[in-house]
């Protein structure tokens, strides 16, 4: 939090804070910049990018330098030429307007920056017009491989290169549109309590998939001995991209929605269960075959257990049909 500036404070003592707070830059939960727009309630914001410090641009280089190596080994074709398509610079930290030059005429995708948090209907939604909701702080450079929250590199170097693709951002734009029809059919249930378990479990399911698929799905490979990576959060983890794909420790199963689902995950480990797709139109069918469960209201009842689920997610929701 920036520090306030009282009567009682001198000038001096002022400006030495102003200083220190300019020296941490755009450092995920030390940011001045993005506490202000939170206060103000600004939930879409600019990139000031005059605001990395030195030590955030060299986060960026020791990220990018630790994983580079990796994705060519590891990722999904269609991201390996979407990093190329996008000119990703290992040195600098991207600025969000050069991307989306880029981004716009292949999938009319757009990143547009946030200042933290999006309740789970908004972000749903932004996908269904084709914007991404995109942090631009970035983690501590003493913690590298340790994020518990996205930062700038998850969010454009993880996320962002799949974007490129055609059928992957319809991917997106699907499940953007089944978070809409599951708020306009949770409207439909008379009963207060039932209706907000419903909501709770449908985002529950929604959340589960997302993670097992965008965040961190593999796919076969095209001659189909062997696995790649498509979801961001391993992508731009050079700890777990590897562990991923071979560690005995994993256990890898063809992409099953009536598992899924029920599937809870944590955050805080790296995944001991993952999910594997054929080819990205297997993954847009599956997206349909979740639309059909929420029509169908297959996903009111889905197995308690993380993620949870905020009163912020549930209001989103709920709110959406208004
Ligand atoms: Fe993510």
């Amino acid at each position: 939090m920036a520090a306030s500036t009282t009567s009682t404070r001198s000038p001096g003592a002022a400006g030495r804070a102003a200083a220190e707070e300019g020296g941490r830059g755009l450092t995920t939960n030390r940011a001045a910049f993005i506490e202000k727009a939170r206060g103000q309630g600004e939930l879409f914001i600019h990139q000031p990018y005059e605001l990395y410090s030195e030590e955030n641009q060299e986060t960026w280089r020791r990220l990018y330098g630790g994983i580079a190596p990796k994705w060519r080994k590891y990722a999904h074709p269609l991201f390996l030429q979407g990093v190329d398509q996008l000119a990703l610079n290992p040195e600098r930290i991207p600025r969000l307007e050069k991307i989306n030059e880029f981004l716009e005429p292949l999938s009319a995708f757009e990143s547009k920056a946030v200042s933290g948090y999006v309740p789970a209907f908004l972000f749903f939604d932004c996908l269904r017009r084709r914007e991404f909701p995109t942090t631009i702080t970035i983690r501590d450079g003493a913690r590298l491989d340790y994020l518990p929250e996205p930062d700038i590199f998850h969010d454009l170097a993880g996320h962002v290169p799949m974007h490129t693709d055609r059928r992957f951002s319809d991917v997106l734009v699907r499940f953007g549109e089944v978070a809409r029809t599951a708020a306009l059919d949770v409207q439909k249930i008379g009963d207060h309590d039932r209706r907000l378990r419903s909501v709770e479990s449908v985002i529950k399911a929604m959340a589960r998939f997302f993670w097992f698929t965008v965040e961190f799905g593999l796919m076969r490979r095209p001659d189909g001995d062997s696995l790649c990576v498509y979801g961001s959060g391993l992508l731009s983890s050079a700890g777990e991209i590897q562990h991923a794909v071979e560690s005995p420790d994993v256990q890898r199963f063809p992409f099953q929605l009536e598992w899924v689902v029920n599937q809870y995950f944590e955050i805080d480990h790296y995944q001991p269960l993952l999910f594997f797709v054929d080819d990205f139109d297997h993954l847009f069918r599956e997206v349909d075959a979740l639309e059909r469960w929420v029509r169908e209201g297959r996903l009111y009842n889905v197995s308690p257990g993380e993620p949870a689920i905020n009163e912020h997610d549930l209001d989103s929701f709920l709110e959406a049909a208004h």
